[in-house]
């Protein structure tokens, strides 16, 4: 086995309530002044006050301004705000969209310039303001991960900036905060846990991966046993518990299930790396109006065909883990009901199975496989490699 590491958020507190230990976790960090980095909707929903309350007794100061697959502008609002007001604890509130702008208003008050600056593998310079995030909904991991990823609004992409540093100091993982989060939301995050995991399941192995190109310092490393428990188990959870959060939102249970999925996914991928699916869908999100889970959830099924000869083993698996595979016949033919397990699944939960759905258009695509072959980093943890720009041109056809 190659040598390998793994990396998470300084530490995590996870369970029903947990919220309110908060107070605790700032004087921890001898925090005095706070800046609460969240949206108008988890504000007006009072999930803001689970938050402020705990901090009771030292300055805090919100910005609600945070938008979904954060534009650069709102994020250079953000820093500003932060400037003004000079906090020594950076807490993020909300989805991976707020979490990932707290990320980046904690790392440009600490380093200055632009966050574009710092987009790209392990560009930022050292550690970053003390920084909680505090998951609200139950998909993208951020609250562990190393990234942070916004819409280039000028260049019409997602882009992400990976760096140890962007680990969160702690991560606060109270389930309970996730129940009033609406049906479409739940689905597109829980499907983003899934591809996570699953990405991180049948990426490179480790050794493999250090001797592909680009090469260079990276955050993502490949395969490695730990991870890969992390991703089994997430995948099992989103399986037994994706369609109840769904159908019902007050299912804590399935609350529960869902906020250990996003997190041990998120726990995964941040060590494994992500790979194809999520390559494939920036060009996507950053063109056209759509969540960044509902992206990945109906490009996945089609990215894991493309993949399949490569990791059977790894796929007939899956399919065990979704209780779709039959213990009596080889991995061959279980390795493609992972395939079908997960089509189901996202016909359950209304996720979208053609890109034309979306507002794509045909004339689109070519554009869409250029910049997703150009990043390399993911392309670099892709089970099947190199993908060439026609196979992935390919792939956004059949799913067209
Ligand atoms: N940093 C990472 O590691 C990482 C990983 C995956 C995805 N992402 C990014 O995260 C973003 C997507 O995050 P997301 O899927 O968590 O959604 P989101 O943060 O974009 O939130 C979507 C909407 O749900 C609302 N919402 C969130 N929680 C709620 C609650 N409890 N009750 C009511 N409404 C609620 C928000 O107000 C928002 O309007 C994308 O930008 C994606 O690229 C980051
Ligand atoms: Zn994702």
């Amino acid at each position: 086995m190659s040598p390998w590491t793994f990396h998470s958020a300084g530490s995590l507190l996870f369970g029903r309530g947990v919220v309110s230990q908060l107070g605790a976790v700032a004087d921890r960090s001898k925090a005095k002044k706070v800046f609460v980095v969240t949206d108008e909707t988890l504000a007006k929903a009072k999930v803001l006050d689970a938050v402020t309350e705990p901090l009771k007794g030292r300055t805090v100061e919100v910005f609600a301004g945070c938008r979904p697959e954060p534009p650069l502008e709102v994020i250079r609002a953000a820093v500003a705000a932060g400037r003004a007001f000079g906090p020594d604890l950076v807490v993020g509130l909300g989805g991976g969209s707020n979490m990932d702008t707290a990320k980046l208003v904690a790392l440009v008050l600490a380093h200055g310039g632009e966050p574009t600056d710092y987009v790209g593998d392990c560009r930022v310079p050292g550690p970053i303001l003390p920084l909680v995030c505090v998951p609200t909904t139950a998909g993208t991991g951020s609250e562990v991960s190393a990234a942070a990823v916004f819409t280039d609004t000028e260049k019409k992409i997602k882009v992400s900036c990976l760096s140890p540093y962007l680990r969160p100091a702690v991560a606060v993982v109270d389930p309970m905060l996730s129940v009033g989060c609406p049906k479409t939301v739940t689905a597109d995050s829980g499907i983003d846990a899934l591809t996570h995991a699953i990405e991180a399941f049948t990426a490179v192995d480790q050794g493999e991966f250090l001797a592909r190109p680009p090469g260079g310092e990276t955050v993502y490393q490949g395969k490695n046993p730990l991870a890969d428990l992390m991703a089994a188990e997430a995948i099992t959870l989103v399986a037994r518990y994706l369609r109840r959060a769904v159908a019902n939102g007050n299912d804590l249970d399935a609350r529960d299930g869902m906020a250990l999925a996003a997190t041990l996914g998120g726990l995964a991928f941040a060590n494994a790396g992500v790979a194809l699916v999520h390559a494939m869908e920036y060009p996507v999100g950053g063109a056209v109006h759509v969540s960044h889970g509902a992206g990945n959830g109906l490009l996945l099924p089609y990215v894991m065909r493309y993949n399949l000869t490569a990791r059977v083993r790894e796929f007939a698996n899956i399919a065990l883990f979704m209780d779709a595979a039959d213990l009596s016949v080889p991995d061959v033919v279980n390795a493609p009901r992972s395939i079908e397990a997960v089509e189901n699944l996202r016909a359950d939960i209304g996720i979208p199975t053609r890109l034309r759905d979306l507002g794509v258009t045909e004339e689109m695509l070519p554009g869409f496989a250029e910049k997703a072959f150009s990043i390399k980093r993911l392309m670099r943890v892709n089970p099947r490699f190199p993908a060439s720009a026609e196979e992935i041109l390919g792939i956004y056809r059949t799913a067209f």
